[in-house]
């Protein structure tokens, strides 16, 4: 079985994306969550990058992710700057608590990462019951822009004490008619010359119509839907490369 935001692949998001580093959606949420004071829950919350500087500003932030080694960074990331959130493993599709939220987050277009239909919308569902009435929902959904299988791309990062991990990503599957990709995540971890460890990660990502979407939402209890291009509240987006953010309320 090929590995999912495994120890490797958590190593590169840290490097790459390390907690409060921001697309702008840091900013953005924070102005969007403004006025919250209840629980806010953040799915899939991987290191923290979000929910650190959101706990920081005095949002009350519960994260689950179905990743053991994203949370070990999470709760290391948590407890060197004192915060102590109620972080736990759990998967969108399936997690059940005994809270109603008055908000649920999902930035850097990770509700993409349930890539097949049916578990997208129970995840959705779960969402809303999940949520107070009235309660917002914040999703930030990204459309594709590599379109063809084969294609490759070779990143890498220095990492602490010397050495580098290289990722070589190659699209491997491209369903159009179920609307997700499969690309194949090759990490390797290299130290003086000598290779230390490798991954292979198998990333498949859905994507939606921007107005697919926000029929998807109304039909699951969303009302008063806004569409956000690039943070930009309100802008309907105009470019394939833009972040779309919708927010919704909880209708029940
Ligand atoms: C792109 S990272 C985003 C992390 C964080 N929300 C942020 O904005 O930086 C995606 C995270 O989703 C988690 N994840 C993927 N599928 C999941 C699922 N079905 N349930 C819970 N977490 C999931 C991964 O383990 C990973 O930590």
């Amino acid at each position: 079985m090929l590995g999912y935001y495994s120890k490797l692949s958590t190593e590169v998001y840290g490097v790459d994306k390390p907690v409060g580093s921001s697309f702008g959606d840091v900013e953005f949420y924070m102005e969007r969550l403004d006025g919250v004071t209840g629980r806010i829950l953040e799915p899939a919350t991987g290191t923290g990058r979000m929910l650190v500087p959101l706990f920081e500003h005095n949002f009350v932030v519960d994260g689950f992710d179905s990743s053991k080694d994203m949370l070990k960074v999470c709760r290391k990331n948590c407890e060197q700057r004192g915060l102590q959130p109620n972080l736990f493993e759990a998967d969108m599709e399936t997690f059940d608590l005994n809270t109603e939220y008055e908000a649920i987050i999902i930035p850097a277009g990770t509700f993409l990462l349930l890539h097949e239909r049916q578990a997208s919308l129970k995840a959705l569902k779960n969402f809303h019951r999940h949520l107070k009435p009235g309660g917002k929902l914040i999703v930030d959904l990204y459309l594709p822009t590599d379109s063809e299988v084969g294609h490759s791309t070779l990143r890498s990062w220095e990492i602490e004490g010397g050495g580098v991990i290289t990722l070589e990503t190659t699209i491997n599957e491209i369903d159009h008619i179920n609307q997700f990709s499969v690309a194949h995540n090759r990490y390797e971890k290299w130290r003086r010359g000598k290779l230390l460890d490798t991954e292979l990660e198998r990333f498949a990502m859905r994507w939606y119509g921007v107005e697919e979407f926000r029929t998807i939402l109304e039909n699951h209890g969303f009302r008063d839907i806004v569409i956000s291009a690039d943070y930009a509240y309100g802008k309907y987006p105009d470019s394939p490369k833009q972040s779309i953010t919708f927010e919704a309320f909880a209708e029940k």
